[in-house]
């Protein structure tokens, strides 16, 4: 299963890198890994799909790992300060506007491999959110 195409990654040249073993992942969890110095959460959503964010959080860099993952919802809960995320689309849902780092994978056989883009660039976006209606906990 590939699943490199159209998520964030344009036209860059990645390097494939051994991230985990496909049974450390359960269906329907996270982890936490690093690739090639990078932090990177590995998500298999329900149904198997498999997907590779920026692994710290875009508000303050706490471990996305560390929060409360919903794999009904596809929702994961920041521990830091309950910022909520969509692994479905790696997009941000209170605050709006924060969408993760989206990293190419790819599932052969029994590994799951993660293509670091070879850009000179930080694999990370940082959000500064925006206030919205129902936002819990600290935020700053
Ligand atoms: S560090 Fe994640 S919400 Fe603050």
């Amino acid at each position: 299963m590939s699943e490199s195409e159209g998520r964030g990654v344009a036209c860059v040249a990645v390097r494939w890198e051994d991230a985990a073993d496909l049974g450390e992942l359960w269906e329907g969890a996270v982890l936490d890994v690093e690739v090639a110095g990078e932090h990177v959460l590995l998500v298999r959503l329900p149904g198997g799909e498999v997907r590779a964010y920026q692994g710290l959080c875009p508000h303050q860099k706490m471990l996305l790992a560390d929060g409360d993952f919903d794999a009904d919802s596809g929702v994961l809960v920041c521990m830091g300060h309950l910022w909520e995320f969509d692994l479905r689309a790696g997009v941000s849902i209170n605050p709006a506007g924060c969408p993760l780092y989206t990293y190419s994978v790819e599932v052969a056989g029994d590994r799951v491999k993660v293509g670091i883009p070879q850009d000179g660039l930080r694999h990370y976006n940082r959000g500064q959110g925006t206030r919205t209606p129902g936002m819990r906990g600290r935020h700053s």
